[in-house]
């Protein structure tokens, strides 16, 4: 019985280790970047998600118009609406993204996602895999970059977590290997690890940070974290102005929210499940998860979205117009600077502060004690538009208000 158990076993690690195989030998092969500036048309395709997904897409892509409404009318820019990434459709089909989906998010040069939702064993739809984990696959975007920024505590943080990698590329495969026995994988590559953490030094390089901080449990998960730890070793020894610190992922959780401490980070790069984690706790420092945004970048094509669910519960109590649609706006920031529109970009990050943080005239609380979404919008785009902007931006960083 166990002899038949373990050849079963076997097998199918047999068919992971060759997938893995393969998947270094595709990373190994060159890949063209996009030249946005040059190309004659850029379409930005919008997947609307599941639950507030809907709504909170629909108020960044009325962001993304105000500021592109020049190019949109000389044809520079293009949004492609993409109807298929909800939870119906892809239980409909049993796939985490349907095949001709898929094929209408790869004709578009970068997506504005919104959130879809994610099935656990147990709830009503097919157990299939997440749709994001999937994209991310699908389009090979290695690199999850997620910024949060406080201004007036001096925080500026910058996260790069790898996406493709670690606990999350193999979610859906791990097995039963009888009915006591359940095994996962994680998965750490050479390829996959340089990638991400030349991403970080990058970086840092580029906006003078003196230092990149990576975050493992390499001390415990000695052959996964221990790779990733050591490629990061290597990288820095061709970065030799940028200090490499390393913490472990418990005392780092710990240390992001001590104020003696928090601020001496800036950038940091981390495997997957604990750049999840800690990106999570990260933006409830801001002011939630509705307020970070999240850049899912690859050599070819980027993905943008929240880094928040779909929030079934608020469209359970009817609460979904009074959703944050924050995360989503950032975003779409986040994909205004990689196609090259980086003033836009700072200008509507600097009205989310001054909103969010400093001046607050509407709040947004997710229920009807503060404003809709579609009214936050408005009071958004006002800042956008009003040329005091970045001498409000700069007396609210030097000036506390909360
Ligand atoms: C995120 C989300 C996703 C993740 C879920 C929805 C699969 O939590 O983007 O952080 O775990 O990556
Ligand atoms: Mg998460």
């Amino acid at each position: 019985m166990s002899k038949e158990l373990i050849e079963k076993a076997k097998e199918k690690f047999g068919i992971i280790i060759e997938e893995q195989l393969k998947r270094v030998e595709e990373m190994k092969k060159p890949v063209e970047t996009p030249d946005y500036a040059a190309l004659p048309e850029i379409i930005i395709g919008i997947c609307w998600g599941d639950g507030i997904g809907k709504i909170i897409s629909k108020h960044a892509q009325t962001v993304l118009e105000h500021v592109l409404k020049d190019e949109v009318a000389k044809g520079k820019i293009k949004f492609k609406d993409i109807q298929g990434l909800t939870i119906e459709n892809r239980a409909k089909h049993k796939k985490a993204i349907p095949d001709d989906v898929l094929a209408e998010i790869k004709s578009c040069h970068v997506i504005l996602k919104g959130p879809t939702t994610t099935p656990q064993a147990g709830d009503k739809w097919p157990n299939i895999e997440s749709a994001n984990v999937a994209i991310r696959r699908y389009l090979d975007l290695f690199a999850n970059v997620r910024p949060v920024r406080i201004p007036k505590e001096g925080i500026d943080w910058c996260f790069f977590r790898e996406n493709t990698e670690g606990a999350y590329v193999l979610g859906s495969r791990g097995f039963d290997v009888s009915d006591d026995l359940s095994v996962d994988f994680t998965v750490t590559t050479e390829q996959g690890s340089e990638r991400i953490i030349r991403m970080a030094f990058e970086y840092a390089k580029n906006n003078n940070i003196d230092k990149v901080t990576v975050v493992t449990k390499s001390n415990v998960v000695k052959t996964t974290d221990g790779r990733f730890s050591k490629a990061a070793v290597r990288i820095a020894k061709e970065y030799p102005k940028i200090k490499l610190d390393e913490w472990y992922i418990d005392i780092m959780t710990a240390k992001l929210i001590d104020p003696a401490r928090r601020k001496e980070f800036k950038v940091m790069v981390l495997p997957n499940l604990y750049g999840d984690i800690l990106t999570d706790e990260a933006a409830q420092m801001q002011g939630g998860v509705g307020t970070a945004g999240s850049a899912n970048i690859g050599k070819k094509w980027s993905m943008f979205e929240a880094i928040h669910g779909s929030a079934p519960r608020m469209i359970e109590e009817g609460r979904d117009k009074f959703a944050d649609p924050c995360s989503m706006i950032r975003a779409s920031a986040m994909l205004l600077r990689h196609i090259g529109f980086k003033e836009r970009a700072e200008k509507i990050e600097m009205a989310l502060d001054i909103c969010g943080q400093f001046e607050k005239k509407m709040l947004i609380t997710g229920r009807d004690t503060g404003v809709s979404g579609e009214e936050y919008t408005t009071y958004l785009l006002s800042w956008v538009d009003n040329p005091k902007l970045k001498i409000q931006w700069e007396k609210s960083v030097n000036e506390p208000c909360y």
